[in-house]
């Protein structure tokens, strides 16, 4: 990338001009046009096939002016002129330089929903400076044929060189009061159901979707989060989003009701402040894609995503697999056991606890024999990992009382061996997956987190699930700021360093960074399978998701629960998992990730193991994807290839109402006969009332097969398609 050179102060004001430029995406439906505003604010539009996807919009920083880190000289003392003039990078601009550039490649993921990407767009980079400052900023925009990116570039100048960000001020004028698919926009977690709403109406339906979680802070009643979808009423599919988020908080969008212009609204840190830069910086990209075919967002977007992170800085990626696993998990989620071993104490402490005369409370499910059990099933059933939690001690009172040093991520309680279970997996040819709960104390984990890796290396495991539920400690931060968004990447790029595979539940939602950090396997970060034990999620959440989370990278959705009715585990827990079993079976195709777990205990997989069998049979890693049918909060239909066969698997996850297909198999190589096996819900399923009646049919089919297919309510289909050899 060339760097601009900046002639400061000498001929500026020769520039002062209104300015426009066009740039267009390599097939021509994407017009981005650039222009500054009289008084010099940097304003962007975006149209698709003629349509207004972003009105003129501004774009812009107003920077903290008063602070003892920043370098303008004698902070508390400037002049309320001077002070004005810092603040403001929003308007004053001038343009001193545009490039444009063209770049056409391809490249391999290591691991994905297809096995190459091409990466194409065209270009265009506009520096302006700021006369009366004499600061610049270039802002680069990437376009696509499948939308936009653009972000903000601070090049190494001497007005510039460390800065605090009050707000950043990206705009995204909309062009009609869309149907929005929102959660609320909140600083600490992601974990809502959708709301589908007007824009309009976000502000009076936003209480109402602000459900509780261990964590959270909400910062306006027109406050959303992204990836944001929309559908526009001029019926374009638009979605919000952003890419590489690296040293930088996560941006929320909050919307104008009148002008139903969204702005950026950065996450603070405990200070208040959005952002501590140096310069030279790039910000995240900011990205809008757009499309009059829904399916084009689910599948493209999250190529355009990647394509605007780096390529990857792990030069061997060969340790680098995805995983299906299985895990002691569901049991602690829905109470039926409990991470903690003993029921004895009001609180525990790290060294100071005795466990070992400790009275164990019989529900401990990480114990040896349990353990071993899962082992012994993700053995026989083909599984390469199995999740343990609860397998150290601390769980006695993990959250809830801002505790610092409350795991240290080494020390098992005495009924787990870590030795002895480690080498029976080996034995078995199976992983256990590591687990680091750290209740949000980044600051604790940091502290022990050579170790902790350390500890996996010496033992044989090879991935960790880690998670940050509850607030962030050091207190008063958020899960979103740039100080926890560095915290996640040092824990990814340290793993990396001990070849570990993470996946992180409530760090924040990716954008992209796994195409630079491809050991990141999967993040939770969006309301997951857990919630089905909590009370429940809208049957129609899995059709919003791949539309939404899912732009930014995979998700450990853990799907592939059986039985629906939880008090069945534990009779006090009266939740119900609204979803049809063929619905679940489906998941594994539709919320791509690398990483899939079957969620559900072993007595209710050998309950039904001809539905199991289809989970047993789909593979976690891809050749090639059809994004055959998609409608964002209706229904979403993939038929995947299998990365290493010909092989092919299809999901359909379907909303609340019955809806009927047909499906051609033209994807199906010609002249190949194969054989499917369709998983589809029987004729009186229905997520809440009758959840597991299913029917299993055996067919011939070619690529010149058509399948009438019938979802239920809450139901979808799952289709194996072997090829017959
Ligand atoms: C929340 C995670 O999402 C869940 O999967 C995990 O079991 C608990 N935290 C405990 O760490
Ligand atoms: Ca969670």
């Amino acid at each position: 990338m060339k760097n601009f050179k900046f002639i400061l102060g000498v001929g500026i004001a020769m520039m002062n001009m209104v300015y426009g430029q066009e740039l267009k995406s390599p097939n021509g439906d994407f017009v981005m046009d650039f222009s500054l505003s009289k008084d010099g604010k940097p304003t962007y539009q975006l149209k698709y096939k003629g349509k207004d996807v972003v009105k003129p919009s501004h774009l812009g920083f107003e920077f903290k002016t008063k602070h003892k880190e920043m370098d303008f000289a004698v902070q508390d003392r400037v002049e309320d002129e001077k002070a004005k003039d810092i603040a403001n990078f929003l308007s004053g601009f001038t343009i001193v330089d545009t490039k444009t550039s063209t770049v056409d490649e391809t490249w391999k993921p290591v691991w994905g929903e297809v096995d190459k990407i091409r990466n194409h767009f065209n270009e265009l980079a506009v520096a302006v400076s700021q006369p009366n400052t004499d600061r610049q900023m270039v802002i680069r925009f990437r376009l696509f044929d499948e939308g936009l990116g653009f972000r903000y570039e601070f090049p190494e100048q001497k007005n510039l060189k460390y800065f605090v960000i009050k707000e950043e001020h990206s705009q995204f004028a909309m062009a009609g009061d869309h149907t929005a698919f929102w959660i609320p926009g909140d600083y600490d977690t992601q974990e809502y159901d959708f709301t589908e709403s007007k824009l309009s109406e976000i502000s009076s339906l936003f209480d109402k979707a602000y459900i509780g979680n261990a964590s959270q802070k909400a910062f306006s009643k027109t406050g959303v989060q992204t990836a944001l979808m929309m559908k526009a009423t001029n019926g374009l599919y638009i979605n919000l989003h952003e890419a590489a988020l690296i040293n930088y908080p996560a941006m929320s969008l909050n919307l104008d009701e009148k002008t139903l212009t969204f702005e950026s609204w950065l996450t603070p840190d405990a200070l208040g402040d959005k952002g501590y830069l140096q310069a030279p910086f790039n910000t995240p990209w900011r990205t809008i894609i757009a499309s009059d075919d829904a399916r084009e967002v689910a599948f493209k977007g999250p190529q355009l995503i990647y394509n605007l992170n780096e390529p990857s800085k792990i030069k061997d990626t060969s340790w680098i697999k995805p995983v299906k696993y299985v895990g002691v998990w569901w049991e602690m989620i829905t109470g039926k056991s409990s991470w903690a071993y003993t029921d004895e104490y009001p609180t525990v402490q790290l060294g100071v606890t005795d466990y070992k005369n400790a009275k164990p409370n019989g529900k401990h499910a990480a114990n040896n024999q349990h353990v071993k059990e899962y082992i012994d099933f993700a053995s026989e059933h083909g599984f390469d990992a199995v999740l343990v939690e609860g397998w150290n001690e601390g769980w006695e009172d993990w959250f809830g009382n801002h505790k610092d040093y409350v795991f240290d991520f080494v020390t098992p309680y005495p009924d787990f061996d870590v030795k002895a279970l480690n080498a029976y997996a080996k034995s078995k040819g199976v992983k256990i997956m590591m687990h680091h709960e750290t209740s949000g104390s980044i600051r604790n984990y940091e502290r022990h987190l050579d170790k902790a890796y350390k500890f996996m290396q010496d033992n044989g495991y090879n991935s960790v699930k880690s998670g940050y539920v509850g607030d962030i400690v050091p207190r008063g931060d958020y899960h979103y700021s740039q100080n926890t968004i560095n915290h996640y990447q040092y824990a990814i790029e340290k793993a990396a360093d001990y070849k570990i595979m993470v996946n992180a539940h409530e760090a924040v939602r990716p954008t992209g960074v796994a195409r630079t950090w491809p050991n990141l396997i999967g993040n939770e970060s969006a309301r997951g399978t857990e919630y089905q034990a909590f009370g429940g999620s809208k049957p129609n959440h899995v059709t919003i998701l791949p539309f939404t989370r899912l732009l930014g990278g995979p998700m450990d959705y853990t799907p592939g629960i059986f039985e629906m009715d939880v008090k069945k585990l534990n009779p006090n827990n009266h939740s119900h998992v609204n979803s049809t079993i063929a619905n679940q079976l489906a998941l594994y195709v539709t919320m791509y990730s690398p990483l899939q777990m079957a969620a559900d205990i072993i007595e209710h997989y050998k309950r039904f193991s001809d539905a199991f069998q289809f989970i047993k049979d789909v593979p976690v890693d891809w050749q090639d994807s059809k994004y055959l049918e998609a409608e964002p909060g209706k229904y979403l239909t993939i038929a995947r290839q299998d990365k290493n066969s010909n092989n092919w698997f299809v999901g359909n996850v379907n909303g609340t109402d019955a809806r009927s297909t047909k499906i051609k198999l033209d994807f199906l190589e010609k002249g190949k006969k194969y054989e499917a096996t369709i998983y589809a819900d029987a004729k009186d399923a229905h997520y809440k009332t009758n959840p597991q009646a299913y029917n299993i049919e055996t067919k011939k089919v070619d690529a010149k097969s058509n399948l009438n297919l019938t979802s239920a309510p809450g139901g979808g289909f799952a289709i194996s398609i072997k090829e017959i050899k």
